[in-house]
């Protein structure tokens, strides 16, 4: 099974970008590490990063042939973007929502998500486990034979 981890605005400049609050792991030993607990886990993991909502939502809609899960981290566009939220809805692809920070705990404008809604699960401020986590939730709906 091929699985997606889609991250959005900013989080590439992970590791340099606010360490206080996003941690100091780079982008990159994210996208590592997702990789290799994916292959434990018996799924193909396709990492992809962009700045840009459209491209978002080009892959999101791409997903629908042949994607089993999708784990996203949309970044700033969670609190905003409705586009994402109707690409994931019309998708179907089983999500699991991942924020680095806990994103309840911080300003108001970050208490709202369009992607939460479509999500199966949701994991915020638990940083760069919450991917593992996620991949660990799809792994066994996959199994479960839920696509
Ligand atoms: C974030 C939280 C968002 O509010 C913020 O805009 C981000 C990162 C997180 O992983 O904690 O870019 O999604």
């Amino acid at each position: 099974p091929i699985v997606l981890v889609l991250n959005g605005p900013n989080l590439n400049l992970l590791g340099s970008r606010e360490p206080q609050v996003y941690g100091s792991s780079t982008l990159a030993d994210i996208e590592a590490r997702a990789r290799e607990v994916g292959e434990k886990l018996g799924l193909h993991v396709d990492c992809r990063q962009s700045n840009h909502e459209g491209v978002l939502v080009d892959w999101i809609q791409e997903a629908r042939s042949g994607v089993s899960g999708i784990v996203l981290n949309a970044g700033a566009y969670t609190h905003t973007s409705v586009a994402i939220h109707d690409a994931l809805r019309a998708v179907g692809v089983p999500t699991v929502e991942v924020h680095l920070s806990n994103i309840h705990a911080r300003e108001a404008f970050r208490h709202t998500s369009f992607v939460s809604p479509i999500a199966i699960g949701v994991i915020a401020g638990l940083g760069v486990d919450g991917y593992e986590f996620a991949l660990q939730a799809l792994a066994r709906r996959i199994e479960h034979g839920r696509r």
